[in-house]
């Protein structure tokens, strides 16, 4: 199959990873990818624009694409599933209808709602002055988050009323967000122990793989300002088989059902994210519709099987097998930032990158290649992504290359899966 992999960071990394070990594969091409891929899979900067469907069906008609996976959000909330299909070229990723399950938090919660998928209590607003009212009546903490796709910086927890009023004034007076903050859903606080279960769904069945862990907070001991994730493990002990197990019965099963019944079965690959209590119930504090990054890292480096027959099977309705086969092994990833990340950070760092070792894997996310040189150009630069039978050697390996290979303004994480060790 000629694939053309859509997106640029460190999931699609390791997915092409994963896609260039399928026997299905011909040939993979990359947009608009990073510095860690081979000329040979990258396509010309302006390929196409994505934003546009002339523009995406032309290039993809044009090139005879036979499948399309799609690692972003944002096209598949603008739609680009319903644009391939269309035209008959299968698109691993869900319809713009399932999309607004991460394109707007109402939309997700009104679902959950519907379809009885435990969640944090909560109330939509698309005003300042009741919002701020709600808040004065709930009391603190308290959670608010912008409606739409801020690139996961929509949502503040708020411990104190101070920081929960400056969050409404953000998204309604000074209109940080934009459109994304035309509402705003303000929700309890819920306690816990997080973690991220993805699932792979064609519509009728799903499989899950096994839970991991994201670290959030850009500095150790969870401080600092909240990021994209800097770093991950899986399988993340937190979630014991009756854990997966009630997220199995309670979370994908319902949502799934009801995606289907209200006729938008859900293809694609659905990511809970949970907050899982002392008793180990679990409730959703968000829905992704695409891999989660970096978990994604750890999890492609633990997966056995196809993941292009996966993903082809997905789309095709056909996703029959009755597990994911999956290595019975650790994976950690650690992410490598630049400088000042997640505010404004240094960019065209020189990179300069020996060869891992130890069941290691360097995933390129914000990097890109100039004159022979790599370079990084985003915040989240690398993800140091390793594989051992237990959870501590994974995480030693992936501190040993980094080590080994000290990268001068950037900065990781030191205690990613500290706590699980
Ligand atoms: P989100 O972008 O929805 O994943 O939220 C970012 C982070 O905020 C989550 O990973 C949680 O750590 C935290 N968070 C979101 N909603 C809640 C909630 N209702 N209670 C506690 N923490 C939350
Ligand atoms: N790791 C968090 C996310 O992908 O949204």
């Amino acid at each position: 199959m000629k694939v053309l992999l859509i997106g640029s960071g460190g999931r699609e990394a390791a997915l092409a990873y994963r896609l260039r070990k399928s026997p299905l594969l011909k040939e993979l091409n990359v947009f608009p990818g990073n510095g860690g891929f081979p000329d040979s899979e990258l396509l010309p900067k302006n390929a196409m624009d994505l934003k546009k469907k002339d523009s995406v069906l032309e290039f993809v008609k044009k090139n005879a694409y036979d499948f399309v996976v799609v690692g972003p959000e944002d096209p598949l909330v603008d739609g680009i599933t319903d644009w391939l299909s269309e035209a008959g070229i299968p698109c691993f990723g869900p319809s713009a209808y399932c999309a607004q399950l991460e394109g707007s938090k109402d939309f997700a919660k009104n679902l959950m709602k519907e379809f009885g998928v435990p969640t944090a209590r909560s109330m939509t607003f698309s005003d300042y002055d009741s919002s701020l009212a709600y808040i004065e009546k709930e009391g603190v903490p308290i959670v608010v988050k912008a409606d739409g796709l801020a690139a996961g910086k929509g949502v503040t927890v708020c411990m104190d009323e101070s920081s929960a009023k400056n969050a409404l004034k953000e998204i309604f007076l000074d209109g940080k967000f934009g459109k994304s903050g035309a509402r705003v859903v303000i929700e309890e606080f819920m306690e816990g122990e997080e973690a991220s279960i993805f699932a792979l769904s064609d519509g009728e069945r799903f499989l899950m793989f096994p839970a991991a862990q994201d670290h959030k907070r850009a500095f150790d001991g969870d401080r600092g300002p909240n990021t994209g994730g800097m770093g991950a493990y899986a399988p993340a002990p937190i979630v014991t088989p009756e854990v997966q197990k009630k997220v199995a019965d309670t979370v994908f099963s319902p949502m799934l059902k009801g995606m289907r019944e209200k006729g938008h079965p859900y293809k694609g690959l659905l990511y809970a994210g949970l907050m899982i209590d002392t008793k180990g119930n679990p409730r959703v504090v968000e829905f992704n519709v695409r891999f989660g990054d970096p978990e994604t890292q750890a999890l492609m480096l633990l997966l056995e099987d196809d993941l292009l027959q996966l993903m082809k099977d997905c789309v095709d309705g056909k996703l029959t097998r009755t597990e994911l086969k999956i290595q019975k092994a650790f994976a950690t990833v650690v992410v490598l930032a630049a400088d000042g990340y997640p505010d404004s950070y240094k960019k065209n760092i020189e990179l300069r990158l020996g060869k891992p070792k130890n069941g290691t894997e360097v995933f390129h996310a914000g990097t890109k290649l100039e004159n022979g040189k790599v370079l990084s150009s985003g915040g989240r630069v690398l993800g140091i992504t390793s594989i051992a039978e237990d959870l501590k050697t994974s995480v030693d390996h992936s501190y040993a290359y980094l080590k080994e290979n000290p990268i001068p303004d950037t900065f990781y994480r030191k205690d990613i899966a500290g706590r699980a060790i």
